[in-house]
C-alpha cells in the first residue's frame, strides 16, 4: 500500500486563505465511509465515539495534510496503511500526566489504597486496572503509592490497558518527557526516576509492577474480580449510550465494593447511578453498589 502522499491537494498556505475546513465539513457519509475503512484496516469501531468529537479531529487530521476536500482524504486513506495508523493516533488522544489531579491521587493515596490494603492484607493481592491508560502515567503513579504504602508481603496486581498498540510501547519503555512529570513531587523525582538528557526514566523496579496490555473497551472481554478501576478521561469521548453499557460492564468488572474512578470531568449516566454508591462527589470515586442492598440506601 501507498505511504503518505498528498500529490495534487492544495498546498496549505493556500488552503488557510479559504475557510478553514472544519468537523461540520464532514458529512455523515462521509464519517460512515470513514468508520468503514478504519473498521476494515484497523479492527477499530468508531461506532460508540461522540460524532461531534470525532468529526472535529477528523478534520484537523485533514487540515494538518493541507486537504481541501473530503474526498481526497478518504482516498488517501483507503490506499494508505500509514495513514489509517495516523488518523487512528489522531482520534485517541493520549494526554495524560503522572498523578494528574493530585487531589484525587491525595484521596486516594489517604484513604483508598490503605483500605485496599487492609482489607485483603494475608488473605489475597489487591488488582487494580486503568483503563485508557495512554503512556502509563497513571497505573505508574498507583504503582508509586504503592511502592509507599505496602508492606513487604502485600500482593499487588496492576493492569494498564489501551486501545493502542503503540502507546502501551511507549509506556512499557518507562522514559517520559518533563511535562508529564510536573505533578511529581520532587522527593518522588529524586527517588524513582533518572534524568536522561531531556527525560526521565522510570526505576524498573516499578516498572515491573504494571503490565501492559492492548485491549479495547468497546469489544474485549472485561477483566474480572478487580478491586479498584481507573477509568479516567476516557467515557467522555464516547455517546452517552456507550457510557452507560460502559459503566454497566465495569460494575460486573468489579469485586463485590470494588471501586471506580472517573474523571473529574465524568459522572454516572443514566441507570447506571443504581449499580455504584458515590464515596467521594468531588473526585468522582464510586463504590460498586451490593445488589442486595435497598436503592434507597445511596
Ligand atoms: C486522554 S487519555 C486518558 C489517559 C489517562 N487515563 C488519564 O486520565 O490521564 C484517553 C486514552 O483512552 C484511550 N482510548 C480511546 N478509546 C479507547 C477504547 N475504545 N478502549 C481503550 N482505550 C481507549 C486512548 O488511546 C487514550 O490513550
Amino acid at each position: 500500500m501507498n505511504d503518505i502522499s498528498i500529490e495534487g491537494s492544495e498546498p496549505f498556505s493556500k488552503y488557510r486563505s479559504a475557510q478553514l475546513f472544519v468537523g461540520s465539513d464532514i458529512s455523515d457519509e462521509a464519517c460512515t465511509e470513514i468508520r468503514d475503512i478504519l473498521f476494515q484496516g484497523r479492527g477499530f469501531d468508531l461506532d460508540g465515539y461522540k460524532d461531534r468529537c470525532i468529526k472535529r479531529r477528523i478534520a484537523a487530521r485533514i487540515r494538518n495534510l493541507g486537504y481541501r476536500r473530503i474526498e481526497g482524504y478518504i482516498a488517501l486513506l483507503e490506499n494508505s496503511d500509514v495513514e489509517q495508523e495516523q488518523l487512528l493516533e489522531a482520534l485517541t488522544i493520549h494526554v495524560s500526566q503522572f498523578f494528574r489531579n493530585p487531589t484525587t491521587f491525595s484521596v486516594l493515596e489517604e484513604q483508598i489504597l490503605p483500605e485496599l490494603l487492609l482489607k485483603y492484607r494475608d488473605k489475597r493481592e489487591v488488582r487494580v486496572w486503568s483503563i485508557g491508560c495512554a503512556g502509563g502515567e497513571e497505573p505508574y503513579s498507583i504503582a508509586l503509592l504503592f511502592d509507599e504504602l505496602c508492606r513487604p508481603n502485600d500482593l499487588i496486581s496492576i493492569i494498564g490497558t489501551d486501545v493502542s498498540a503503540d502507546i502501551l510501547e511507549k509506556a512499557r519503555s518507562g522514559v517520559f518527557e518533563t511535562h508529564r512529570l510536573v505533578e511529581v513531587p520532587d522527593p518522588v523525582l529524586a527517588k524513582y526516576f533518572s534524568q536522561e538528557g531531556m527525560r526521565y526514566r522510570l526505576n524498573e523496579q516499578i516498572c515491573r509492577k504494571v503490565r501492559f496490555l492492548r485491549h479495547d473497551i468497546l469489544q474485549d472481554r472485561p477483566f474480572l474480580r478487580i478491586d479498584l478501576i481507573l477509568c479516567r478521561n476516557m467515557l467522555i469521548y464516547f455517546s452517552r449510550q456507550e457510557q452507560e453499557r460502559i459503566l454497566r460492564a465495569l460494575a460486573n468488572s468489579l469485586a463485590p465494593e470494588g471501586l471506580l474512578v472517573l474523571g473529574r470531568a465524568e459522572t454516572m449516566v443514566n441507570e447506571s447511578r443504581e449499580l455504584f454508591t458515590c464515596v467521594d462527589p468531588v473526585e468522582r470515586i464510586y463504590r460498586k453498589r451490593d445488589e442486595n442492598a435497598p436503592l434507597s440506601g445511596s
